[in-house]
């Protein structure tokens, strides 16, 4: 189902379903089907019926949610299981974002329970991983990627594992204008990829691992071009169909 480089477009808490209706008469228009490559939309879940709706006719887009919690149903006031957002059409979520983790404090041993969950409902994750400016600063961006890593995999079989998407997003570059470097960015994507065929083998030689943190239509292509570098997980540069177009056209 993943084909090439992955365009995911991270709408975060953007976008109403009016809004979603007037960004996809845009977008379809600007962004041709490309067999070569993936574009994934995560809208809000609120907003994801329109978007759906939008892209009837478009099987090429696909959809995700932002985040689950891990029990299929239950007294949760506020959260919304995997299955659901699988009944919304959603065959992607996000785990563990760095707006998840240091904003609402979510935790390592949540998003080993949220992977295993979305993957039981049968929807496919992507676990973000990353460092804070204190701890790259501190020199231990390998130590906190690959404890988000291990931990978000815990317990998932070797096959789960080979499934999943993983994305780098250091938090200091999300949302900032600082984009790491490609060379940055695919030297901590390389920790990943070796750390990935440890947990689970040749099987994961193919996972895609995305980066995130101020992507933009002017540095897409030099950020994709560099090793092990897979995709972009796109936040504010996503939200105008135009520069979305330009950039999953890269
Ligand atoms: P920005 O592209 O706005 O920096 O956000 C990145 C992000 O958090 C995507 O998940």
């Amino acid at each position: 189902m993943i084909r090439g480089p992955v365009f995911a477009a991270n709408w975060k808490m953007n976008h109403t379903s009016r809004d979603a209706k007037t960004f996809m008469r845009t977008f379809l228009v600007q962004y041709a089907r490309r067999p070569d490559r993936t574009v994934i939309f995560f809208p809000p879940a609120l907003t994801l019926a329109s978007v759906a709706d939008a892209l009837k006719g478009r099987q090429d887009i696909l959809l995700g949610v932002q985040n689950i919690h891990w029990e299929a149903k239950g007294a949760f006031t506020g959260e919304q299981s995997a299955e659901m957002a699988k009944e919304a059409g959603a065959t992607f979520v996000l785990i563990g974002h760095s707006e998840r983790r240091h904003v609402f404090g979510e935790r390592d041993e949540e998003t080993q329970k949220k992977c295993a969950a979305a993957l039981r409902a049968g929807i496919t994750p992507l676990l973000c991983v990353g460092e804070k400016l204190e701890e790259r600063e501190r020199g231990e961006t390998d130590a906190v990627v690959l404890r988000q890593l291990r931990a978000g995999t815990a317990a998932l079989d070797p096959a789960a594992i080979g499934s999943m998407i993983i994305a780098y997003e250091p938090v200091w570059a999300i949302g900032t204008g600082k984009t790491a470097q490609p060379e940055d960015a695919s030297a901590v994507h390389s920790v990943i990829r070796r750390e990935l065929a440890v947990l689970a083998g040749d099987r994961t030689k193919e996972t895609p691992i995305l980066y995130g943190g101020s992507a933009n239509a002017g540095n897409a292509a030099a950020l994709i071009s560099a090793e092990n570098v897979d995709g972009l997980l796109v936040g504010g540069a996503s939200l105008e169909p135009e520069v979305w177009a330009s950039i999953a056209r890269t």
